[in-house]
């Protein structure tokens, strides 16, 4: 699917053609810079804020200036949404870079570079049924998760792994101690209490994952941020992982070892209708 046609830039909305980078730019040359992923339902944007404050935390962390003022951003960002006439479903990429400069190490005295663009992206509603597999990965990233930075290679090396072996997302821990997935947080559920890594600087705080936090009391679940071994993931009553995109994944399969009864657990499914609701999209049918 390809993208709409204007996206947002630190210069005001512009169309995706004249979007032209040198070669000699932060983000290219350092992966020097943070980014989001923010989900747009039917036109309109799901925890906005949420993902801004991150935004400007990420930012804050490297020492990097956001070129636009919190509200500014936010209400560009709407007008983005208006003139592209979005209506569907979609997501919205953006990132903040150091700005192009000659390729040195240390920060230049240059303008940040800030680019956001929409596409169209469906809810994965047929996973969201079913429920996916997983593998185990070792966490090989830096002590500093909690940043969205653009440096991924860890990220995308577990992912492929993942894929290679028909998974859907690689599972991360580090000595034995689960952390988050390679682009999703991971929760356990053991005697009705749910479990998840607290909001440490090695995970990133995921905006779905404080969403479900907040709901699940609601569902019946005593909420534990408490770490976990891999040996209690495996031994789980349900496992799901969270984000923008995948929302409440159902972990039906962990290194070739079944969950549960091998299908998406009860709490997990009151957890989905209450994400449903929270976020005003339409319900689906979660059996
Ligand atoms: N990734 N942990 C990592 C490492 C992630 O990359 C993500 C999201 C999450 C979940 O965060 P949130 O609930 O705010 O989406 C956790 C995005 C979607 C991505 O990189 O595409």
């Amino acid at each position: 699917m390809s993208l709409y046609d204007y996206l947002l830039t630190q210069d005001g909305i512009i169309t995706k053609e004249s979007l032209l980078y040198p070669f000699e730019e932060r983000g290219l040359q350092f992966g020097d810079g943070v980014y989001e992923v923010i989900r747009i339902y039917q036109g309109s944007f799901d925890l906005l804020e949420e993902h801004i404050e991150r935004l400007y935390r990420s930012a804050e962390a490297i020492r990097l200036e956001v070129p636009f003022a919190k509200d500014t951003l936010i209400a560009s960002l709407g007008q983005l949404t208006e003139k592209n006439d979005v209506q569907t479903d979609a997501k919205l990429y953006l990132q903040v870079t150091r700005g192009s400069a000659p390729r040195e190490h240390s920060f230049p005295d240059v303008p940040s570079n800030f680019y956001a663009y929409i596409e169209p992206s469906e809810r994965p509603v047929s996973l969201l049924q079913k429920g996916v597999r997983t593998i185990l990965a070792d966490d090989i990233r830096w002590d500093l998760c909690y940043i969205k930075s653009l440096n991924l290679l860890p990220n995308i090396l577990a992912k492929q792994t993942a894929k290679d072996k028909g998974a859907f997302e690689a599972i991360l821990h580090k000595d034995g101690i689960v952390t988050e997935g390679s682009s999703s947080n991971v929760f356990i559920i053991k005697d009705h209490i749910l479990f998840t890594h607290p909001a440490a600087k090695n995970i990133l705080h995921g905006c779905v994952r404080s969403r479900v936090l907040a709901l699940a009391p609601n569902t019946g679940l005593q909420v534990e941020e408490t770490a976990f071994t891999t040996d209690q993931l495996l031994q789980a009553d349900e496992v799901f992982i969270t984000s923008t995109t995948s929302e409440i994944m159902p972990v039906i399969e962990i290194e070739g070892k079944q969950i549960g009864d091998g299908t998406p657990g009860d709490n997990t499914r009151a957890l989905q209708r209450a994400y449903e609701k929270e976020s005003g999209i339409q319900a689906t049918a979660f059996a």
